[in-house]
């Protein structure tokens, strides 16, 4: 059930719903905008609807139009963004202490609203139990510490060694000493479940550090996890049926950084086709 339901008295026939309605499933009847029960089906829930209607008219889902956030005057404006994206870094020294299990919540909350292939549910499988954490870390270690005694790394891996020194030395250059990891899934029935779990942690990145959080990609930690651990998945409780798009480390950072980056410029092709 939508459970879509038009307030007669905000709405001003405007007709946007109707169009931006991507499935094309709302109608007019006199005059007011409705759906047919056969086609609530066809919904993909993506709150267009919801959301265009100026007045606030439309309520679905039991949503209510008053507890979202209006636009006008809410949105960062390019300078805020362009220095959030120049300015966020790689973290790779954190403090000894773990993020507040509320700020995690409401962080994954906002993530959540991110764009979603077919609107397919994410899974955030988030490592917050210092402890578990340092498991994750030690299993990690020990099982690459295996598999190069065994000569198990495969080719090109072998790199491991000189990080497996700098941990013998109390530095962890896999995981940062990183007082948490956050993995993504996304249901593999989908259509673009990488995608879909890579753009969520883009956002996670960038919302983390406008919050002080500061996070890292870890493509160390993701091979080694994936290959040295291959239960670990299960062990994380994340489903058989889910695909894991990468991994990230997070928590309160030990440095600040001061300034934007400048990068080189940006590759761009122009493509025109005058055949
Ligand atoms: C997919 C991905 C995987 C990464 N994996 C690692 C990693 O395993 N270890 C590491 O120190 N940095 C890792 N990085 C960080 C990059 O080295 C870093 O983004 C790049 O040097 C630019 O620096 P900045 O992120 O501070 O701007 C990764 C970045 C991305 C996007
Ligand atoms: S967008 Fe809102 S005001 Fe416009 S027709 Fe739809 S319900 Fe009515
Ligand atoms: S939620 Fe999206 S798909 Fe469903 S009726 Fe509204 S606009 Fe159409």
């Amino acid at each position: 059930m939508l459970n879509f339901v038009i307030d007669r008295e905000k709405c001003t026939k405007c007709g946007d719903c109707i169009k931006d309605c991507p499935v094309e499933i709302i109608k007019l009847s006199a005059e007011y905008p409705f759906i047919n029960d056969n086609d609530e089906d066809n919904c993909i829930k993506c709150q267009h609807c919801f959301t265009i209607c100026e007045p606030g008219a439309i309520s679905i889902l039991g949503l209510k139009p008053d507890d979202s956030i209006p636009l006008k005057d809410h949105l960062p404006n390019g300078e805020q963004m362009e220095c959030l994206i120049k300015g966020r870094r790689s973290v790779r020294h954190y403090k000894d202490e773990p993020v507040d299990s509320a700020v995690i919540t409401h962080l994954l909350k906002i993530v959540a609203s991110g764009p979603v292939n077919m609107n397919k549910q994410l899974l955030f499988t988030v490592v917050e139990d210092q402890e578990t954490m340092q498991k994750v870390r030690h299993d990690t270690m020990k099982g690459i510490k295996e598999a190069l005694v065994t000569s198990n790394l495969p080719s090109g891996s072998e790199f491991f060694s000189s990080i497996l020194d700098k941990w013998d030395d109390g530095k962890d250059i896999v995981f940062r000493h990183a007082p948490h990891l956050l993995i993504v899934s996304s249901p593999t029935d989908g259509p673009s479940p990488e995608a879909d779990a890579i753009i969520a942690l883009s956002y996670f990145e960038l919302l983390a550090q406008s919050y002080g959080i500061g996070t890292q990609w870890s493509n160390l930690a993701d091979w080694a996890i994936a290959t040295i651990l291959p239960d670990l998945k299960s062990r994380l409780n994340i489903p058989e049926s889910y695909t894991t798009g990468y991994m990230m480390l997070f928590g309160k950072p030990a440095v600040k950084y001061h300034r934007t980056v400048q990068r080189s410029d940006a590759n761009i092709s122009r493509v025109v086709w005058n055949d």
